[in-house]
């Protein structure tokens, strides 16, 4: 393999700059050309490529979001949005891809590899860290420290006017942002999609540390939770608690943003040149990633149809803390 192919897709994660371009060094490395492709599966359509070298990812690895652009392509989701992408690439003679991304990135990827034989080895990046086949995901480490960042500012405030705050985490079906926020933020509940949480569980843990006369009260929903948004969930308690003082926070896409942890520049730095490795190798159709440790290489419809499992432990810690 002479040439290949580089892109972000997805919602964008702290760490994909580092990423790009462990990629770019790897191929280089090893003498392989690499091409940047802009905007994900959108730019590869459009044919929005260009040669990327070795000082193009100069001063990169620090820098959040992702300098080759990001996109959710729609077009690409049509067989025929897919044989023009196919047409760009031949066009530019490249032979294997590194796709940076999540779930829909790598189910596209998946199609794309099937449908026209070229190969593609995925680096997981995305905040949530919902990918089956890793431990942790490219910007989950950065995503949630960012968090954690601003719900110890929020305590601050909290604790001053003895309110309770409802926080809003991303990290889409899973909990996995919102697990380590409860238990490094002191939050009294955590709410998450894997374990239902009732509302009347809050109320009860509330009332209960109210009674106890606790001075400030954190609840952390994470935004895919079941019970509702965090707005849906303040309501619903302040009227069961009318003489609470609640508000909410939205932490939104702060999270996505801001300089990559070094656990999150080491992560990509690693899976990025262990994709290059695979394509090498004549590895295809997977995704590589780290568990225990190992690196390991997990084909993409594991990695899309596979549920990594929250720990219960993890979940059952929040509780015994915050008694
Ligand atoms: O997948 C990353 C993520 O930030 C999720 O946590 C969130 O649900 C979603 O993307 C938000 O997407 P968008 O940036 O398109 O609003």
């Amino acid at each position: 393999m002479k040439r290949i192919g580089v892109f972000t897709s997805g919602g964008d994660s702290p760490g994909m700059n580092a990423c790009i371009r462990a990629v770019v060094r790897a191929a280089v490395h090893q003498g392989v050309e690499v091409y940047g492709i802009t905007r994900g599966y959108r730019g590869m359509i459009k044919g929005e490529i260009t040669r990327l070298e070795s000082n193009s990812v100069s001063n990169t690895i620090q820098k959040g979001g992702t300098m080759l652009r990001s996109a959710r392509s729609k077009e690409f989701m049509t067989k025929e949005g897919r044989r023009e992408a196919y047409a760009q690439l031949k066009k530019f003679g490249i032979e294997g891809l590194v796709a940076i991304g999540g779930d829909g990135t790598f189910t596209g990827a998946n199609i794309f590899c099937e449908e026209f034989g070229i190969p593609i080895i995925g680096a997981p990046g995305t905040i949530d860290n919902d990918l089956y086949g890793t431990d942790y995901t490219i910007g989950y480490d950065t995503a949630v420290n960012t968090a954690l960042d601003a719900i110890d500012k929020i305590r601050d405030t909290a604790d001053s006017h003895d309110r309770v705050f409802f926080i809003e985490v991303m990290g889409r079906d899973s909990g996995y942002i919102a697990i380590p926020c409860a238990i490094g933020g002191g939050a009294e509940i955590v709410m998450i999609p894997e374990a239902e949480t009732s509302i009347q569980t809050v109320v009860d843990t509330l009332r209960t540390g109210w009674d106890r006369s606790k001075t400030s009260f954190i609840v952390i929903v994470a935004e895919g939770d079941e019970a509702g948004n965090a707005t849906e969930v303040a309501s619903e308690v302040q009227k069961a608690l009318p003489y609470m003082d609640a508000r909410v926070t939205i932490l939104g896409h702060v999270q996505r943003g801001g300089s990559p942890t070094a656990a999150d520049r080491l992560l990509a730095s690693r899976l990025g040149i262990a994709c290059v490795e695979g394509l090498l190798e004549g590895r295809k159709n997977v995704m590589a990633g780290i568990v225990d440790s190992k690196l390991v290489y997990t084909p993409f419809i594991e990695t899309i149809t596979k549920q990594k499992i929250i720990n219960p432990h993890f979940i059952q810690m929040v509780n015994i803390l915050s008694v």
